[in-house]
């Protein structure tokens, strides 16, 4: 696969060993993700990233990941210091924007508008987040956490048992995370959630025909119980029409020490894409420092991942 000036916009457009080949170019950026070892092979480049919607980990890992290459970060997060506020198009944005940076990391609301974004201009463009969509490099981050903590080679992917626990409707990153799971065989997948929350049909149906292992429950211990991942969401309150619906759902989900302790094996990986929210309290704070909770390490691993996706989309990797 050559990522030379391509997009990524969503899991549906990697196939298999193009997922092994970033992986291996992102192990390849961890001393430098770490800097131990220096590089400047991004020297003069610039990044627009561009967020218009809330983000912590997703907007400053990117930012770190390419000042860790060398380049410079243009930064907008906050839309009423742009001209969308005096009625300018995503698109006239996008076609002005391209001018000043190299490549953008896109972020929006409204499903679809990154691609929108995306096709108004030539630059390259990762996706930070797409609405309800999908958040591709989070997927990468957490598979490649996974195999990293459990100690897996790519070929002992098969077979893997996680449980997606949470808002599975509006979340992005289970959406992301279940296509890409999807490439390997035989994955069992079990999605707990609300009835009013459980995942897409389309997604259920694409694992389905893909001979995945599909089982869906409200119960949360007998879906945890025999995971090798669990692997906890936020409520997507931002998202809900109605502020109460979202408040029927909060806190109906979380994990503390001694329901871990009591359905998994010491075995079991907690991963979370974070921000994990207080008021629902979907992983306990009991867990901070059990070794099996994965959250701060997979937090980190977006800095090897995004760095070997910038070094792959602008050409710059092996590194002369
Ligand atoms: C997620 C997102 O924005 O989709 N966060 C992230 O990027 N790590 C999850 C969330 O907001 O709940």
């Amino acid at each position: 696969m050559n990522l030379k000036n391509a997009d990524i916009l969503s899991i549906d457009q990697f196939e298999k060993a193009d997922i092994a080949e970033i992986f291996s170019v992102a192990a390849a950026m961890e001393p430098y993700a770490h800097r131990e070892k220096i590089t400047r092979v991004l020297e003069g480049a610039i990044l627009g990233n561009i967020f218009f919607e809330p983000s912590t980990r997703t907007r400053m890992s990117f930012a770190t990941s390419f000042q860790r290459l060398g380049g410079a970060v243009y930064e907008v997060a906050d839309l009423s210091s742009t001209s969308l506020v005096k009625g300018e198009s995503l698109y006239d944005t996008s076609r002005v924007m391209e001018n000043y940076v190299d490549l953008f990391v896109v972020r929006h609301p409204t499903q679809g508008a990154v691609q929108d974004f995306a096709k108004a201009t030539s630059r390259p463009l990762i996706s930070g987040g797409d609405g309800t969509g999908e958040h591709p490099t989070q997927a990468l981050l957490d598979l490649y956490t996974i195999m990293k903590e459990q100690d897996r080679s790519f070929d002992q992917l098969d077979g893997l048992s996680i449980a997606m626990v949470g808002d599975l409707k509006h979340g992005r990153t289970v959406h992301s995370l279940t296509k890409l799971l999807s490439l390997f065989k035989n994955i069992r997948f079990t999605w707990i959630a609300p009835e009013a929350l459980k995942m897409p049909d389309s997604i259920l149906e694409e694992a389905r025909q893909l001979g995945h292992h599909v089982h869906q429950t409200e119960d949360f211990k007998m879906g945890i119980a025999k995971a090798d991942v669990i692997y906890m969401t936020r409520l997507q309150e931002e998202r809900f029409t109605s502020k109460e619906e979202a408040r029927l759902h909060r806190g109906r989900y979380s994990l503390n020490r001694r329901t871990y302790e009591q359905c998994c094996s010491p075995k079991t990986l907690i991963l979370h894409p974070l921000p994990r929210d207080q008021r629902a309290n979907e992983i306990d704070m009991d867990l901070n420092d059990h070794p099996a909770l994965g959250i701060f390490r997979q937090a980190a691993n977006g800095i090897p991942i995004r760095m070997a996706l910038f070094a792959m989309i602008l050409d710059v990797y092996p590194f002369k």
